[in-house]
């Protein structure tokens, strides 16, 4: 089938890679020429394992290529799909779809046979209503049909979520497209994946709720374990007996900081702004978005503590700084709150990443970036350990820290408090 991905970003640069490798001819269409003139020659904007092999690969055999010419490449295709940023507006809670709007415009221009166009950003319920009738004020309505069709994949586990996805939800009521788009997704629903096909606005709606009920799940564990930590109570354990009830399910209930990224945050604020807009009380969800942002003051109380109440002139190491592993993503990281509060009350900041430097704390003079994990835990009053990167898993702290001075926060729960105590490691960690 003959694709178009509008927006190069995370959504449509994975799934464009993805839809490509299944045999399909995808156009990645952007805005931004160097990001294209960079993705002609394999250099991909992102860090995602997997994903330059598949881009590398899928380009060679001319299954994937990259445009900046937008109508010329819808032209060319049956399916597009708009993969561009709805990010949260300023001053308000509800996502900007400027972008998507006037994607939906110039699409509008280029329609020169019949196309299904496809919201895969993830946009509040109403939104295909709205760009169907931008796209009916020049195109006659058999020429095109709008649908839904959330994503729901993880950063650092992308590919592997588009290729074994749970489900595939298409929003859509037109039997055509339907059967278009169960065929474009036959390889994946022979694999397993369920298909669901819902009206528009319940596929809309399917997206904000799931991402809504993960946060919940994610805060949920997460004040669990901090009434753990006062009668001690090992939060992994309540986790994991949690978990066995299928009811429940295991997965989504590892305590830790704040939950960050490119998703939860947004997500839960749109979706109350939706509710708020339809004069809905969606007050779980309100409540999520409030203690996880408390999560943060709440962690760095816990380093006061740790500190014996004084952070002042502390030499402090974080280990990851990114929202979560396997990624350079930094949009929202609970790093961006701790770490300048942390400054602001007197701590001098080291930090390691497996992705690198990260401009954004260049501002702060007492933040610098140490190129390896070993130099940034030397000499230093306490190490937290922020992100759950393979890399940290069996540092040698034995034999690297001075174990007089230095103390360890794992924010994580990677390491094993019992065994850290048998090596008389001041040692901290979540819910227990
Ligand atoms: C999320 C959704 O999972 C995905 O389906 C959606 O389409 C995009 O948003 P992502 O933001 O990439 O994906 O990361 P995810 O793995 O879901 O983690 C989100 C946040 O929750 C991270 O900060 C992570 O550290 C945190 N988290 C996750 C926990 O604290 N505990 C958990 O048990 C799981």
């Amino acid at each position: 089938m003959k694709l178009c991905m509008i927006g190069s970003g995370y959504v449509g640069l994975v799934s464009g890679a993805c839809f490509s490798d299944l045999g399909n001819d995808v156009i990645c269409v952007d805005n931004d020429t160097k990001k294209i003139d960079n993705l002609k020659k394999g250099i991909i904007p992102i860090y995602e394992p997997g994903l330059e092999e598949l881009v590398i690969r899928n380009t060679k055999q001319n299954r994937l290529i990259f445009s900046s010419n937008l109508k010329e490449s819808v032209k060319k295709s049956d399916i597009i799909f708009i993969c561009v940023g709805t990010p949260t507006r300023k001053n308000v809670s509800s996502a900007d779809l400027s972008y998507v709007y006037n994607v939906a415009k110039e699409i509008s221009l280029s329609i020169n046979k019949f196309k299904i166009i496809i919201t895969k950003s993830t946009v509040p319920v109403t939104t295909g209503d709205i760009i169907e009738n931008l796209i009916s004020k020049k195109v006659n309505k058999n020429l095109f049909c709008v649908a839904s069709n959330p994503e729901f994949l993880r950063e650092g586990e992308a590919i592997r979520d588009f290729t074994y996805p749970d489900r595939i939800v298409i929003g859509t009521d037109d039997k055509r497209t339907n059967k278009v788009l169960k065929e474009l997704y036959s390889p994946l629903i022979s694999k397993g994946a369920q298909y669901i096909q819902t009206a528009r606005r319940s596929a809309e709606l399917i997206k904000y709720a799931s991402n809504a009920f993960l946060a919940t799940k994610i805060t949920f564990i997460n004040e669990i374990a901090n009434l753990c930590e006062k009668i001690n109570v090992n939060v992994e354990d309540v986790a994991i007996a949690m978990g066995l009830d299928k009811r429940i399910g295991s997965r989504f209930l590892r305590a830790g900081p704040a939950y960050g990224g490119s998703c939860f945050p947004k997500d839960t604020k749109a979706i109350v702004a939706t509710a708020n807009k339809y004069k809905t009380n969606l007050s779980v969800i309100k409540s999520v978005i409030k203690s996880n942002e408390n999560r943060n003051k709440f962690l760095i109380n816990r380093v006061n503590l740790i500190l014996k109440n004084k952070i002042k002139n502390k030499k402090i190491t974080f280990l990851g700084v990114t929202f979560k592993a396997n990624t350079d993503d930094m949009r929202d990281s609970s790093c961006l709150t701790m770490i300048p509060e942390l400054v602001k009350k007197g701590a001098s900041i080291k930090y390691y990443d497996p992705t690198g430097y990260k401009e954004i704390f260049k501002k702060f003079k007492n933040v610098s970036y140490e190129k390896t994990i070993e130099r940034s835990i030397d000499n230093v009053d306490l190490i937290i350990i922020h992100t759950e990167w393979n890399d940290f898993k069996s540092i040698n702290f034995n034999k690297l820290i001075n174990k007089k001075k230095t103390k360890i926060f794992d924010m994580r729960n990677i390491y094993s408090s019992i065994k850290m105590k048998n090596d008389r490691i001041s040692y901290f960690s979540i819910g227990k």
